[in-house]
């Protein structure tokens, strides 16, 4: 059953067997690695290597297997090294002897390598629409709450924004998160198949015809390197890491939001769960089991990137690690971008609460500076008379808006009528809104 039997003595030992097997790991690249193999066999055709009969005849039975595994009739199982194996053991069972022709001018190094890289590169997509979908969702929510809350640094109110614009920087930084993935794709698009073990081969087969077949734009220029970089895997595991960053980010702050001491949203039933215990609770759970994911993400490339940096060239058996880390990666990231898109879809936003809190910390304090220069004031002495406005607003427990022109006047003999409007965190929002900040 071993497809390098030929050159030892003895069997394996069993725990060596299972130790050695990644078939539980690497069955879910049945697909790519039958498409692989079609493409190889029309190729071995087409270059004489194999006869049209012998062509078609591997061609039907891997059909069949991936018709037989598809509707659960072969079930991807048993004592097998991994899932070329699987597959190449299975099609000699199927057809005999021709099965064995298929690994001609062919190595499980260019094979596994084939098929990693058509996933990948599948997966990407679908973390792509994933992303899109979450931006979706995202902008819907900011178009639906065009309303006014407090912006943060160091957590602290800082000056007003719209909780539009607030969503919409995550709808941005999800745009780079996507061009990343795009990005990453056109680097990975080469084909390794025909590269060999590592050296190529002696037979005259076409790379070029197997890498139009696969969807590549062309072969891969190396055949060492062809086999032995997991580059694309570690390039889609940073910008998985980075979109978790950002995932995490945002669940932090629905966490905040949500909180009592906030109030600014409620996240829907369907994304949050209760205390055994305490029967008020209500937990975003969802946001924080994202936000605990991430580190799982980021763990994931670390493993990787640890494995693969010490490796010389070509093919080490130590590469076979590479699929747990990306598979848990990418199974991740879809998951979290699926559950945060639902989770925003789905939130109310309590606009009273917001603009409450816009109301309390001084948020307009910058812009009676602002105010202040455009009296003539230099800015460095406006910021302190405001400084001196905010510390008379806390002693007298008022906003600044809610001083009287005569309190004002005392403060700073710049300050007119017109200050009351230059201030008020609506007719704030509406410049900003003018001069492009807030969309
Ligand atoms: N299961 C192996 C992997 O995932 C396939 C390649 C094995 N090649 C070899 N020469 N042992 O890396």
């Amino acid at each position: 059953m071993k497809l390098w039997g030929g050159r030892f003595r003895k069997e394996e030992n069993k725990l060596m067997e299972d130790f050695n097997s990644s078939l539980k790991v690497d069955q879910r690249l049945y697909k790519e690695d039958i498409k692989g193999s079609i493409a190889h066999v029309h190729m071995l055709v087409q270059c004489n290597l194999l006869t049209e009969r012998e062509g078609q005849d591997i061609e039907n039975a891997l059909l069949s297997i991936l018709e037989d595994i598809d509707n659960g009739t072969l079930q991807i199982e048993g004592n097998y090294e991994d899932i070329h194996s699987f597959v190449e053991s299975n099609l000699t069972q199927r057809i005999g002897d021709t099965g064995k022709k298929l690994h001609t001018a062919r190595s499980r190094n260019d094979q596994v390598a084939t098929d990693i890289r058509l996933y990948a590169k599948n997966k990407a997509f679908e973390v792509i629409a994933s992303i899109e979908a979450l931006q979706q969702s995202l902008e819907q929510k900011a178009k639906d709450n065009n309303v006014m809350m407090p912006g943060y640094t160091h957590l602290q109110r800082a000056q007003v924004v719209t909780f539009q614009h607030h969503l919409m920087a995550y709808y941005h930084m999800l745009n780079r998160d996507k061009k990343r993935i795009v990005k990453a794709i056109e680097i990975m698009n080469e084909s390794p198949l025909g590269c060999g073990a590592l050296a190529g081969t002696t037979h005259a087969i076409n790379r070029e015809m197997t890498a139009n077949e696969l969807g590549f734009s062309k072969p891969v220029d190396n055949f060492l390197d062809g086999v032995s970089d997991r580059d694309y895997l570690l390039e889609l595991m940073s910008d998985f890491s980075i979109i978790m960053m950002h995932l995490s980010r945002l669940s932090e702050e629905l966490i905040l939001w949500s909180s009592q001491e906030f109030r600014f949203i409620t996240i829907d039933d369907a994304y949050s769960t209760g205390s055994s215990i305490m029967p008020q609770k209500k937990n975003p759970d969802a946001a924080e089991l994202i936000r605990g994911k991430t580190g799982r993400v980021y763990g994931s490339l670390t493993s990787l990137l640890t494995t693969m940096k010490g490796l010389p060239l070509a093919y080490n058996k130590d590469m076979q690690e590479d699929k747990e880390p990306f598979f848990d990666a990418l199974d991740t990231v879809l998951s979290c971008l699926q559950i945060m898109s639902k989770m925003i879809a789905t939130m109310k936003v309590n606009s009273e609460n917001m603009k409450k809190a816009v109301k309390g910390g001084f948020l307009n304090a910058t812009e009676v500076a602002d105010y202040l220069v455009s009296k003539g004031v230099a800015f460095r002495d406006a910021h302190s008379i405001v400084g001196s406005i905010v510390i008379y607003c806390e002693d007298h427990d008022k906003a600044i808006e809610d001083l009287t022109m005569d309190e004002l006047k005392e403060l700073s003999s710049f300050i007119d009528d017109d200050l009351y409007d230059y201030i008020d965190y609506q007719n704030i929002l509406n410049k900003g809104i003018k001069v492009g900040l807030l969309l």
